[in-house]
């Protein structure tokens, strides 16, 4: 294995905002490191990047493949707003991947509902949010932003659970670490501009322009029946609107699973 290695310097000189940047080669998860960092009293903006993650924390319990050949970052913050604006950091973030990869594909980058960033109909982010409340309390202590980015795909291919919903931004293409420092600072100047403590900018506008379902035919998961509806969009609430026998439903929450040619395509 090639080890290649990123400096947070490259990284901080590339920012609008002074933050305290740690790069590492590899760590079992940035998130467990911010959320460690912020029990221990870490300062808003603390970021934690890695080019590979032994244990990659996703949505629902699962794990997040993280291989060699991404780049993973966390980010601790500390907003002073009530706990239900946590989904406000999840979609500044995916609007922040989108505006930051922008510049570095020509493809348009997507986002399929809730926190996911597609290209060309593949996966090539996952978003995580984590926190803690104040005790007895309905504010948040700390959140901590977690964004996982194939870059390159992995040499022997993606794992088979993964294998037909996974893609990476550059392909088979290998990334130089200045590419990835680049990006990595991308990805926190356009986050940052959405976001302060005081107040987060959910970016919500473009969140739904990019919406990478809308139009599309997808299942869903109610009271142990799959349901299947058409997209209409997402609304000003983040919830997803579906028509559904004539119906109009709204999801709140959960994963959806677009139909490609009558055959389900699980994402
Ligand atoms: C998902 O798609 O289920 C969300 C994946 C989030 C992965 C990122 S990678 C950086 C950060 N560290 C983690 O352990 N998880 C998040």
């Amino acid at each position: 294995m090639i080890l290649t290695l990123i400096s947070a310097e490259n990284i901080t000189q590339k920012l609008k905002k002074a933050l305290p940047v740690t790069a590492l080669e590899s760590v079992d998860s940035t998130n467990l490191l911010g959320l460690k960092a912020a029990r221990d009293g870490a300062i808003s903006g603390t970021t934690f990047v890695a080019l590979r993650q032994t244990a990659g924390r996703g949505r629902l319990g699962r794990s997040f493949f993280s291989p060699q050949g991404g780049l993973y970052l966390s980010i601790v913050l500390r907003p002073q707003t009530e706990a239900s604006a946590a989904l406000s950091v999840t979609t500044a973030a995916a609007t922040a991947v989108c505006r930051a990869l922008d510049g570095f594909c020509t493809e348009k980058p997507m986002i399929k509902w809730v926190n996911d960033i597609y290209i060309a109909d593949r996966k090539v982010c996952g978003i995580l949010t984590e926190g803690a409340f104040v005790p007895n309390s309905t504010r948040l202590d700390y959140a901590v932003v977690g964004i996982g980015l194939n870059l390159t795909e992995p040499a022997g291919g993606y794992p088979p659970e993964i294998a037909d919903k996974a893609g990476a931004v550059f392909g088979k293409e290998n990334v130089p670490d200045e590419i990835k420092e680049a990006l990595a600072a991308a990805v926190l100047n356009e986050f940052f501009a959405l976001y302060d403590d005081a107040h987060i900018q959910n970016g919500l506008e473009e969140y739904r322009r990019r919406s990478y379902l809308d139009g599309k035919t997808v299942t869903y998961q109610k009271d142990g029946n799959t349901h299947i509806a058409r997209v209409l969009g997402v609304d000003e609430s983040v919830h997803l609107v579906l028509e559904e026998n004539g119906q109009k439903i709204f999801l709140e929450a959960g994963e959806v699973s677009v139909c490609v040619n009558k055959q389900l395509k699980q994402h």
